[in-house]
């Protein structure tokens, strides 16, 4: 049986991880909308992979006897400066949920919640990650600066990152 206090927590993340999802499908549609489709497949990756976060947790939420409270998943930014900026924005929502992922664990801790601190160990190893692919990006895109070519090159990779992955 989960305490409220871990129930309301982990419908918290639940909802941080549907928010992420939602940033990353709007990042997607910003590459679309750009004819970027290497970097657009690698987005919605990481939205199918925030999709399958979330429903990690509502299944915690169940394995446990608790209650899902779904919540309202705020809009999302859709207006980017840059590809950079873009990536700039996932290496900083990964911060974020990092951040969120260890205060949740430490407040398991705190309430003897052994189990979801178990299921969080998978997360607390995602996101390192998480925030490694985020920052990479940023730096290889600083890299390219206003380089064309560079950019186009870095859209085939994230493709076929994303494809490999996928796979
Ligand atoms: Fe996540
Ligand atoms: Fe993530």
């Amino acid at each position: 049986m989960l305490k409220p206090k871990i129930e309301d927590a982990l419908n918290a993340q639940l909802n941080e991880e549907q928010t992420a999802a939602q940033e990353y499908l709007a990042m997607t549609a910003w590459f679309e909308q750009r004819n970027l489709r290497g970097f657009a497949s690698f987005m919605r990756a990481q939205a199918e992979e925030e999709r399958q976060h979330a429903l990690k947790i509502f299944d915690h939420i169940f394995d446990r006897s608790g209650h899902v409270q779904l919540k309202s998943i705020a809009e999302p930014a859709s207006d980017f400066d840059s590809p950079r900026a873009v990536f700039e924005a996932a290496y900083e929502r990964e911060k974020g949920n990092t951040k969120s992922i260890h205060a949740l664990y430490r407040l398991a801790g705190e309430n003897d919640d052994y189990a979801t601190q178990a299921m969080l160990q998978w997360f607390i190893t995602e996101q390192v990650e998480e925030e490694r692919w985020a920052e990479e990006a940023v730096g290889l895109l600083d890299v390219a600066a206003d380089n064309r070519s560079a950019l186009l090159m870095l859209d085939a990779r994230y493709g076929a990152k994303a494809a490999e992955e996928g796979a």
